[in-house]
């Protein structure tokens, strides 16, 4: 990554560390930029990006079912969800005039148009080397729409061996990833060696608190159950919930010869303690996802309400944490 070699080079020392919204004058709103980003990919993704085939326009829809099905999944909880998520990142990197993101398993590359846009140098790496050919071919819709150069390095890599070269990250992005990889505290190692002391990871999924999403996941792997005896024998529900044993995502055989997956969700508590024992310090967990996509009302003030209720948060279908990567206790005597 040019940036990374040589990252004097490229850093503006003019940008402010909070920035100004050039439209209004006012100090910067993450949520709003991360909201009005959504309505960009939005727009890309449903009505398709000229720079990809059909067939590759058709494998980026199937990656976001939400958005190509509107009259199921109400706009404007399905952006309340997404900028949740998300507007934490784009709010660091708009803080640091130096981010450098880590966008670790970044699919289609989506998130990474997002960081780079708010100003980032993105390593961004996928082990699916098609769907790095469509993330760099999407990147030109972007930068035309929103009239900046990115900074980004879409790169082939298996995570579950992948070291970044860079030792200098300072913020690591995992969405919908962790879980599937087999080794995670050997991921989340080699992320902490490569990010600056006060860096941090930020990581996002699915909660294993949430009672729908448990079912959905326990149903699943009931017809892997019948598809697979190597899954019968060796995957255990509860074990998986309970972090028991288990290191990571591990992969069976059906009858057939395909895959079946026997993921390692998190709930927030099994997460913060392995990223503790990776040497971050966890901050506690957000939620969202509450309510359900009934195409009636208004959800966003909804979903705002229960993210704010103790105890009920806990229980949101998505999970977002961040940890920072402390400074190292000998330092304090330096
Ligand atoms: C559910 S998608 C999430 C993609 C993206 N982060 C997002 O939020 O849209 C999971 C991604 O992880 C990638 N992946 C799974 N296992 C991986 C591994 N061992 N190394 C690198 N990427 C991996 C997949 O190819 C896929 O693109």
């Amino acid at each position: 990554m040019r940036a990374l070699k040589d990252s004097q080079s490229t850093i503006d020392t003019e940008r402010p560390v909070v920035d100004k919204d050039p439209a209004t004058g006012k100090d910067f709103q993450a949520d709003k930029a991360t909201s009005s980003f959504y309505q960009l990919l939005r727009h890309e993704v449903s009505t398709g990006n000229p720079n990809l085939s059909e067939r590759q326009q058709r494998m980026l829809q199937s990656h976001y079912p939400v958005m190509m099905a509107p009259e199921r999944f109400p706009e404007d909880l399905v952006t309340a969800i997404y900028t949740s998520r998300r507007s934490p990142i784009v709010d660091a990197i708009r803080r640091d005039r130096e981010a450098v993101v880590f966008d670790a398993g970044c699919g289609y590359g989506s998130e990474s148009f997002l960081f780079a846009a708010s100003g980032a140098r993105v390593l961004a790496v996928d082990r699916s080397a098609d769907q790095i050919v469509i993330a760099k071919k999407r990147q030109r819709f972007f930068e035309e729409a929103l009239g900046q150069t990115f900074d980004i390095e879409f790169r082939p890599a298996d995570l579950n061996v992948y070291s970044p070269e860079s030792n200098n990250l300072s913020l690591t992005w995992l969405a919908s990833v962790l879980a599937v990889v087999p080794d995670q505290e050997g991921l989340l190692r080699r992320v902490h060696r490569a990010t600056r002391t006060d860096g941090e990871i930020m990581i996002t999924d699915m909660n294993l608190l949430n009672p729908l999403f448990l079912f959905r996941e326990w149903r699943r792997r009931r017809w892997f159950i019948e598809q697979s005896p190597e899954f019968r024998r060796h995957a255990n529900f509860f074990e998986m919930v309970r972090r028991h044993e288990r290191r990571g995502a591990r992969y069976f055989k059906t009858t057939d010869g395909d895959d079946v997956d026997d993921v390692q969700f998190f709930r927030p508590g099994t997460l913060a303690e392995l990223l503790r024992t990776t040497g971050f310090s966890p901050a506690p967990a957000s939620y969202s996802g509450f309510i359900p996509p009934i195409p009636v009302g208004r959800h966003e003030p909804l979903e705002r309400l229960f993210a704010r209720i103790p105890l009920i948060r806990k229980f949101g279908y998505f999970y977002f944490m961040r940890a920072q990567k402390t400074r190292p206790v000998t330092e304090f005597f330096v």
